[in-house]
């Protein structure tokens, strides 16, 4: 049986179905799963068992991977297979056995004050806790093609910095001081509006809104533009919000989205299995 792409019931996102991902997959498969993540931006595939070497052969049909970020303890969580990350809140014996804990995640792409940001993202959900920890999707070609005009003017042209000091659940990385003034973040330097290769198609790129700067501007005029992009990015209109399962799969696509994830019970496991895959070029 080949793969059944449907839309998901909202603005982004795409459920593949009657694949088993543990498989290698035909070419055929691949190919529709890949355009699913393209146009769709988030594919959600359930009820999966990936050991660690099957989670890495399906990301591999992809691309080459990226490593995970720099996490806060200076070592892989997962040695065994340290291209695979490890997103929990689950400590055991005194050591937390992945990243980002309990609490929120606030909205960003993932790795973007690298030059040249993952595109995907693959989380293969191990364990989730009964409630809470949903994560959410914003879909930024959607959000560009809805700013106002005023706002598309002011955001065109211009680059913005994206803070490497900080990860996503708002921990500071090891070997990164605290950012005082903006205009001193460390991270790469990314154009706000970003136009996709293959389709032409133009989208916000705004990766994380902590310590963001848009070069050449006052403080004053940064903020206010930024604040202004946010909050008209991530309204629910353009937004899914995925509800875990134990064996989801999800890929998105990592320069046309941002995510953000609900905090959750702390007495209760969330365990994510996650890979990237590399990014062919620098955001233009
Ligand atoms: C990530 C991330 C969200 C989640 O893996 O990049 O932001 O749902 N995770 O844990
Ligand atoms: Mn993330």
């Amino acid at each position: 049986m080949a793969a059944m792409i449907s839309n998901l019931d909202a603005p982004l996102g795409a459920e593949v179905t009657g694949v088993d991902l543990s498989k290698p997959l035909p070419q055929g498969d691949v190919d529709a799963i890949e355009a699913a993540w393209r146009t769709r931006l988030v594919v959600v595939i359930r009820a999966q068992t990936l050991s660690d070497p099957e989670l890495l052969a399906f990301s591999r049909r992809f691309g080459e991977l990226d490593p995970p970020g720099p996490n806060p303890y200076g070592e892989p969580f997962n040695k065994a297979y340290p291209e695979i990350n490890v997103i929990s809140n689950v400590v055991e014996n005194g050591r937390p056995i992945g990243g980002l804990g309990d609490g929120e995640a606030v909205w960003h792409a993932d790795m973007t004050y690298m030059e040249v940001p993952p595109k995907a993202a693959i989380l293969h959900a191990l364990e989730v806790p009964p409630e809470g920890g949903n994560t959410y999707f914003a879909d930024m070609f959607a959000a560009y093609e809805a700013l106002p005009e005023a706002l598309k003017d002011a955001a065109e042209g211009r680059v913005a910095v994206h803070d490497a000091s900080r990860n996503s659940a708002g921990m500071l990385r090891r070997g990164y001081r605290e950012v005082t003034d903006v205009r001193e973040t460390v991270g790469a330097r990314h154009p706000l509006v970003r136009t996709d290769r293959a389709t032409g198609r133009k989208a916000l790129f705004l990766g994380r809104r902590p310590n963001g700067y848009v070069t050449g501007m006052s403080i004053a005029d940064s903020e206010a533009l930024l604040d202004a992009l946010w909050a008209h990015a991530t309204q629910t209109r353009f937004t899914m919000c995925h509800r875990w399962r134990a064996g989801d799969v999800l890929m998105w696509n990592n320069l046309a989205v941002l995510h953000r994830r609900d905090a959750f019970d702390p007495e209760t496991r969330r365990v994510m299995h996650r890979t990237q895959i590399r990014g062919n070029e620098r955001i233009a």
